[in-house]
Parts: C-alpha cells; sequence; structure tokens
C-alpha cells in the first residue's frame, strides 16, 4: 500500500504492506504480554516516525521486550513466521534504520534499561541496551569517571542504537568512537544464537570479536540487548574556546596545529556564519561576537591541570579572529549551544537531506567550500548547510528546500564525497536512506562479504532486511 498524502506531509511515502498473520501477533503478545504489544495507530504512531519527519513508515505492531529472553522469544517468533523486524531504541538515528519503512515489526529495546553499578577498578560499566547515552555518562560520573560518547540526542538515544550504529559524536577526537567504548556484549543473532561476552577482558584474542561486528551492524545481524562499555578518566579541569575564522582553510589548519600541539584537545567543532545566524534566530540567542565571520571552531580540552593558558598559547599561533573563552560549566554550555543547536535550527526550516561524510582533512576546506555551488547549480532553491566534526574529516551537509524523496541532491553530494576519496557515511550509518549509495564508499567484494555474514548470522533474512545492504545487487 502506497501512502498517497505523504507527499504532501513532507515525508518519504510507505512503500509495503503493515500485515502480520494473526497467530503470529498472538504469539508476540505470549512473548512480551498484551501492554507490550501495541497495536492501536495512536500508540504506534511515534515509533514509526523518525524525529526529524523525514522518514514515515509503518509497522502492524511494537514489540517492547522487557529483557532479553523476551528478545529471544521475539526473535524465533519471527523467524518462524518469516516476519521481518526493526530494531529500535531511542529512535534518534537520521538514515531511517530504526524506522519500519517496509511494514516491519517495531522491536523497541528501551525496557532493558538497567545500568549495573560502575566497576571502578576495571573502569567499565554493563548497560542494558534500552539505558540512555545521558544516564550512563550520570552513573559514570557519580563515579569519579566518565563516558566518553556524547552527542546532542543524548537524554534519547540508547545504548542499544549506538552501538548498532557505532555512533561518534563530540569527543571522538580524543577517545574514539562507540567502538572504541565496547568492552564486549549481550546479544541475539537473527539466527536465534545467542551471544554473551561482558566480561570486560581487555586482552581476550580467542577468536573474532563480535561486539566489534556487531557494533555498527545496524540491526542487520544480531539485536544488541547489553553491553559492556568502558569509562576514560574525569578530567577535573576543562576550557571551551569559540575561536573564528576568515575561511574554512585556515580553521582547518587551525585544528591541525592544536592536535599537535596540545595533549589536552577533546573536541574541535566547525559551524559556518550562515548556521550561526539560523541557530542565533531560531533560539533567540545572542550572536557570539560583534563582527560575523566565514567559520567558526569550537574547541574544549580537558586535562588534570587547568589547559585554558595552553589552549590560549594555541590558538595565539594560528591566524584566529575573534575568541570567546569559558572555563565555568554554564559559559561553557552556552557556547556549546551555537554548536549542538545546529540540527534542531535546521529542522524548523522542514525535515532536511542529512549527509554525514568524512573527507581526507587536505580536501575538506575545499569540499565544504565546493558542495553549496554544486547543489545549488543542481536543484535550484535547495541551501546547504554544513557543521561537523573537523578534527575527525567529519562533515555534516544538510540541505533544505528539498523534497524529501527528490535524491538529486544525494547523488550530487555523495558523489563529490566519493570522488574525493571520502566515506558516505562518518558516524550515522547507511541505514535505508543511503544503502543504493553504498557501492560508492565499499567495493563490490566487501559488499559480498557482507552479505555473506548477513546470510550466516540472519538466515531466514528477518533481521532490518531493507538497512545497510542495497536489495537485488
Ligand atoms: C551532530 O553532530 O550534531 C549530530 O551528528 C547530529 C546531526 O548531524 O544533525
Ligand atoms: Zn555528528
Amino acid at each position: 500500500m502506497v501512502d498517497a498524502g505523504a507527499h504532501d506531509r513532507g515525508v518519504l511515502p510507505v512503500t509495503a504492506p503493515a500485515r502480520i498473520e494473526a497467530s503470529a501477533l498472538a504469539e508476540l503478545v505470549d512473548a512480551v504480554g498484551p501492554r507490550n504489544v501495541l497495536t492501536a495507530d495512536h500508540d504506534r504512531a511515534a515509533y514509526e516516525r523518525d524525529w526529524t519527519g523525514r522518514f514515515k513508515g509503518r509497522t502492524p505492531a511494537v514489540v517492547r521486550p522487557a529483557d532479553t529472553e523476551e528478545v529471544a522469544a521475539v526473535m524465533e517468533v519471527c523467524r518462524r513466521h518469516g516476519a521481518a523486524l526493526v530494531p529500535q531504541g531511542g529512535n534518534t538515528g537520521l538514515v531511517g534504520g530504526g524506522v519500519p519503512m517496509a511494514g516491519e515489526v517495531v522491536l523497541n529495546l528501551r525496557r532493558l534499561a538497567t545500568v549495573e553499578p560502575v566497576d571502578v577498578v576495571a573502569r567499565q560499566v554493563t548497560v542494558g541496551a534500552g539505558a540512555s547515552v545521558s544516564s550512563v555518562q550520570a552513573v559514570a560520573a557519580a563515579a569519579g569517571l566518565r563516558y566518553a560518547v556524547d552527542f546532542a540526542a543524548r537524554d534519547s538515544a540508547t545504548v542499544g542504537g549506538t552501538v548498532a550504529t557505532n555512533a561518534g559524536g563530540m569527543r571522538v577526537l580524543r577517545h574514539g568512537g562507540t567502538r572504541e567504548q565496547v568492552m564486549g556484549v549481550e546479544a541475539v543473532l537473527g539466527s536465534g544464537q545467542r551471544v554473551r561476552r561482558l566480561q570486560g577482558l581487555v586482552k581476550d584474542n580467542t577468536g573474532y570479536h563480535l561486539g566489534s561486528l556487531l557494533c555498527g551492524s545496524e540491526g542487520t545481524l544480531g539485536v544488541v540487548t547489553a553491553a559492556r562499555l568502558r569509562l576514560v578518566t574525569a578530567h577535573p579541569h576543562r576550557v571551551v574556546a569559540l575561536v573564528a575564522f576568515a575561511d574554512v582553510a585556515t580553521a582547518v589548519e587551525a585544528v591541525a596545529s592544536w592536535r599537535s600541539a596540545l595533549d589536552t584537545l577533546e573536541a574541535a567543532e566547525l559551524f559556518l556564519d550562515g548556521g550561526l545566524a539560523l541557530v542565533c534566530d531560531a533560539f533567540g540567542l545572542a550572536p557570539p561576537f560583534v563582527d560575523r565571520w566565514a567559520a567558526y571552531v569550537l574547541v574544549e580540552a580537558a586535562g588534570h591541570h587547568d589547559p585554558t593558558d595552553g589552549l590560549a598559547a594555541a590558538v595565539a599561533t594560528t591566524d584566529a579572529g575573534d575568541v570567546a573563552v569559558a572555563t565555568d560549566a554554564s559559559r561553557r554550555s552556552a557556547l556549546w549551544r551555537y554548536r549542538e543547536d545546529h540540527t534542531l535550527a535546521i529542522n524548523t526550516l522542514g525535515p532536511p537531506h542529512k549527509f554525514d561524510v568524512t573527507v581526507p582533512l587536505g580536501v575538506l576546506a575545499a569540499f565544504v567550500d565546493e558542495v553549496p555551488h554544486r547543489v545549488a547549480a543542481r536543484v535550484s532553491g535547495a541551501r546547504t548547510w554544513l557543521f561537523g566534526h573537523v578534527g575527525d574529516g567529519n562533515v555534516h551537509v544538510n540541505v533544505t528546500g528539498v523534497a524529501p524523496d527528490d535524491e538529486r541532491v544525494d547523488e550530487v553530494v555523495l558523489t563529490a564525497v566519493a570522488e574525493l576519496g571520502g566515506s558516505i557515511s562518518a558516524e550515522h550509518g547507511i541505514g535505508t536512506a543511503k544503502a543504493r549509495w553504498l557501492h560508492l564508499s565499499r567495493s563490490d567484494d566487501e559488499i559480498a562479504a557482507m552479505r555473506a555474514l548477513k546470510r550466516a548470522l540472519d538466515p531466514d533474512g528477518v533481521l532490518n532486511p531493507n538497512a545497510l545492504l542495497p536489495r537485488g545487487t
């Protein structure tokens, strides 16, 4: 059934029916209890679309297991009945990977929200897939430690979702992405087999590291039900600076020099004049400086000793313009808002096409300067917004003023990335939105190897069958 009204509402159309056999539905109810199988329209709605409003699907049922046993039972029912399912955490994904775009059952993991006490000796914690990222940050902080993964959707995003997508965020520069924090996982594979490796052994060369494989597999191989996470030092001194530059190339060069000069560097985030103006307008914020600049880098440093002087000295060696420095928590957050609120501000213009790409640092400035022109030349009325994690070479390219299903803009941006030897997904994943473009970043042999893994671990093809791997290739 095609949702004929979808274009009017500014969302992608649903392309498949959302049906399930009555006997399968009854077995799902047996598995998790009637209160945790949602079938009424108003109960399902929030699980059927992403928060940006671009991806809207339809599901016959949202199933909410309480623990790993129930996840396994749901998987068993779906396998026997050939019912596809989409694992879903906080539904903060940006590539349509956690939304039932083809009528799948939604397997929502939020009830698996246990957070065990922090193991201070090992500097690790074991948490359920449904625990939010901010709840892990909070228990880590209470134990005098820190959970390194951090991004604006921290309060809603779940650990299971971040493991499934290998989420990155603001502090990859210093601590790596989610995969670097995952010491082990518990999961139910598509085959029904279970994986449970939560001892947190730092060294464990006993064959394939299944946790690393599941991390970033986007719910196509197994359902992560818990993770053992590494925690890092909570440095007592922290400083944030917002540094303005006359152009992007100078900003990129400055960040490269800070990376060499400062072992306290934790984040280096880029945004541009247009994005800053939009954020200020959308949320009534005063601009940080009297003058306007082409590019801004928000930089954070943290250490056992106050890193402020070191950061100021490093900034002084670069061709920087205006600089604002904040050491207390509330001023630091105020500076972070100019960067973190980009996502929400852009969404006020309507659901954007969101691209999350990496390009080699040597060509990043040229890419940022060139892409808006290429987009505007191809789709009139399109407006491009660029921001991101400049220290990682990771740029978020958001395009507004384009119909949700107009893929010309996808082709322009992703082809430009591929020409430069970049990746079409740095940290958001492939989902359903970018599956048809996977060949731009992965060879035929690599895609064949991924398919072989998929067949082995999900032999009935029930797990997120429309995400990641392109259909029919
Ligand atoms: C960010 O860095 O702000 C997130 O990846 C979200 C986004 O790209 O909109
Ligand atoms: Zn990001």
